[in-house]
């Protein structure tokens, strides 16, 4: 049962744990044994301004009641700083989860180069940098949780967000990577498109439906995944909210493979048309070589064709036509 997980004795870092969801997390870490880092840069929503009390508030509920926690006031810009703080403060880290998150809405037409790039700097540099410092830890330890933020922005896109939406996005294939090099050193990463009131959400929705979506529900499935006893799930995307906790998969419609010669014009696909867009019989591919595996027949393989990746490293790849 979820009411029994604990984290005693480690160490939980979550980004953004100033409010709304991160807060939720810490102080359940804090409140099932973990040592916990307590990340904030405390600026507003739209990532102006910075400030320590964000921080310094729930690090303090956290220990009024009982727990144990540090406060880190830098960016996830500098993650390396991040990580730091927790293996100074408690010799080790176990478990990241990249929260931290701002918003820069504005329609593609009016996107200033600011507004993408602060996206950019804050969600995926954010998340590589504090999972990159985590990782040399995680992989000597042979142990590490590791939980990135989506969005159905990313997921499904939404009007006005493109520089969110792309961030978001980049969360799910940068998790799917870090969960297949992971593996192998029981380092489990999923990746999470949660819905819950906060600040974020505040203005775009009416006060009944945010108060069917605290982030204290969005809280048990983040728990499941970074608990010890997960050494499979990994790898996932999870949509989780109100209650509600659905995964979610790629699926890749039954396709069309045509002759790769002469009679393989636009107009040859268009003929195949419902092929290519036919979800009758679906597959769930897991990684670029199954897609090759739907060529087979069709072009050369090479036996034991190798699974992935396709290494073309020093090749003179020479493109006729191009
Ligand atoms: P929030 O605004 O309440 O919390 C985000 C926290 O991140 C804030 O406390 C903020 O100070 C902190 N932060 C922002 N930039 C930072 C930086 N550079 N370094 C360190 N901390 C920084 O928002 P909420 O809703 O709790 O969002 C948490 C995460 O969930 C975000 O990644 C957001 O994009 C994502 N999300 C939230 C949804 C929702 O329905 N609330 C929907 C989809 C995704």
């Amino acid at each position: 049962m979820v009411s029994d997980l604990r984290f005693d004795g480690q160490t939980v870092v979550v980004t953004g744990a100033g409010g709304g969801l991160g807060r939720a997390y810490a102080l359940f870490f804090g409140a099932r044994g973990a040592n916990v880092v307590v990340n904030d840069l405390g600026g507003s929503f739209k990532g102006e301004g910075a400030s320590s009390k964000a921080a310094d508030v729930v690090v303090e509920e956290i220990r009024k009641a009982g727990g144990k926690a540090t406060a880190n006031y830098d960016s996830v810009e500098f993650g390396e700083k991040i990580i730091e703080t927790a293996v100074q403060t408690y010799g080790r880290i176990d478990v990241l989860i990249n929260n931290a998150g701002i918003l820069r809405d504005v329609s593609f037409k009016n996107m200033k180069d600011a507004d993408w790039d602060l996206i950019m700097k804050v969600h995926v540099n954010g998340a590589y940098k504090c999972a990159r410092a985590a990782w040399p830890h995680f992989r000597k330890q042979k142990y590490g949780r590791v939980i990135n933020t989506a969005s159905a922005a990313g997921l499904f896109g939404s009007f006005g967000q493109t520089n969110y939406s792309a961030a978001k996005l980049a969360q799910v294939g940068f998790t799917e990577t870090l969960a297949k090099e992971g593996i192998k050193y029981n380092i489990i990463a999923n990746v999470i498109a949660p819905i819950a009131a906060s600040r974020m959400t505040e203005t775009v929705m009416p006060p009944d439906v945010l108060e069917n979506l605290r982030p204290d529900w969005v809280v048990p499935l983040v728990a499941v995944l970074v608990h010890p006893s997960n050494k499979t799930e990994t790898g996932s995307i999870f949509e989780v909210g109100g209650g509600h906790i659905a995964k979610l998969r790629w699926e890749r419609a039954k396709g069309a493979l045509l002759k790769a010669d002469d009679s393989f014009t636009p107009t040859s696909i268009l003929q195949k048309w419902s092929d290519v867009n036919d979800f009758s019989k679906p597959e769930y591919p897991s990684g670029p070589a199954n897609f090759m595996e739907l060529l087979e027949g069709s072009i050369k393989l090479p036996r034991n064709a190798p699974s992935e990746p396709l290494d073309f490293k020093g090749k003179v790849v020479l493109v006729t036509g191009a």
